[in-house]
């Protein structure tokens, strides 16, 4: 025990001290921690609303905000009401919003054939959302398996998911959505060579400026439960989706999916799940230096939001500290259902 004196402090000078005591007179990691102004003047990383993308689920219909039951405070949009929620986004200086439908189970079927139909709800959502909100860039999913009545996200034969018939698949409905006004494609589908087939059809198609954000690396995800029931894929999903999403167990792959992406014309990456692949954001974005995307998926906004109505966790806190944790891990964005409430709470202040 060192004396009282000899404290770093309360000594005076000319005391005796241990070389442990002298560097701690010096150096004090405090300080700069002190008052509010010196913390934001030292803050290394900060979220702005620039950083979030707004994912929103489209439904049938005029009028209507349906709530999907396991992602409280999001509901399905009709598209006249994703128009008025998208203009909200947009003067908050949300950059990008991404689309997903909830297709009529009448509509679904074997080969996810209403992917492939140009007036299908998410073009139309599409077109409103352009015409209404120019100045924020559309995203639009690529994939099968809102449209399936298998839920899969691509085309099956005796329970294999085949690889290159989903391709020609995916680059059709790609085409589709550019046609209706989609600026970024996002693939999520993780089958092989798809994003090298869409760029090529892009421009052959005349689309040179289309941006892809390829999901590069999409785990095989529990987290993915409360989308599913979004787009209404939960109930028909047999199987699970582990022949083309990846094993959580793996980062190298990770690299090796994101390499591939690059090489065939993507020009962003995204890694999903968020929260829990925080490692593999960070290595993709150091290794590559491209811009680099995390989404905070349907079940880490569920999780958080169970805390918070239980009162578990602070609400606006927690948002805000979990979102800049992508950034902090190298994010230059994130996919998050909590994109309007975080704008809101950062313009405020
Ligand atoms: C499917 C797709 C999924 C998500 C986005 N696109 C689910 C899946 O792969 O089953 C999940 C998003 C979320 O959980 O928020 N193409």
């Amino acid at each position: 025990m060192a004396k009282r004196e000899d404290l770093p402090g309360s000594a005076g000078f000319g005391a005796k001290l241990t070389r442990t005591e002298r560097v701690h007179r010096t150096v004090r990691p405090r300080r700069n921690r002190r008052t509010d102004w010196s913390r934001r003047m030292v803050r290394e990383t900060v979220l702005t609303p620039d950083d979030l993308i707004w994912p929103l689920f489209i439904v049938e219909g005029t009028g209507v905000r349906e709530p999907v039951a396991s992602m409280p405070g999001v509901v399905r949009y009709s598209v006249d009401e994703a128009v008025k929620a998208v203009a909200e986004a947009e003067r908050l200086g949300i950059p990008a919003i991404a689309l997903f439908p909830y297709t009529n189970p009448a509509l679904r079927d074997e080969t996810g054939s209403e992917a492939l139909n140009p007036d299908n709800l998410v073009c139309r959502a599409c077109k409103a959302v352009k015409d209404a909100a120019p100045d924020i860039g559309i995203i639009t999913d690529v994939a099968l398996d809102p449209y399936t009545s298998h839920g899969h996200d691509g085309l099956v034969d005796d329970g294999r998911i085949l690889n290159d018939e989903t391709v020609n698949v995916l680059v059709e409905q790609s085409l589709i959505q550019v046609r209706a006004g989609a600026d970024i494609i996002a693939p999520s589908d993780m089958m092989d060579g798809r994003v090298g087939a869409i760029r090529e059809a892009l421009e052959a198609d005349g689309h040179i400026e289309t941006q892809i954000m390829a999901y590069s690396a999409k785990y095989a995800s529990g987290f993915y439960g409360p989308f599913r029931d979004a787009v209404g894929s939960s109930a028909t999903l047999y199987g699970d989706k582990r022949t083309y999403q990846m094993d959580c167990g793996n980062t190298d792959e990770a690299i090796r999916e994101a390499e591939l992406d690059i090489a065939e014309g993507a020009d962003m990456i995204m890694v999903k799940p968020g929260l829990p692949y925080l490692d593999i954001l960070a290595r993709l974005r150091a290794t590559f230096g491209m811009p680099t995307y995390a989404y905070q998926v349907s079940g880490e906004y569920a999780m958080l939001c169970a805390a918070f109505e239980n009162g578990w966790l602070k609400r606006e806190v927690c948002m805000l500290e979990s979102l800049i944790a992508f950034k902090r891990a190298g994010a230059d964005g994130v996919l998050t259902y909590f994109a309007l409430e975080a704008a809101k709470a950062l313009q405020e202040g």
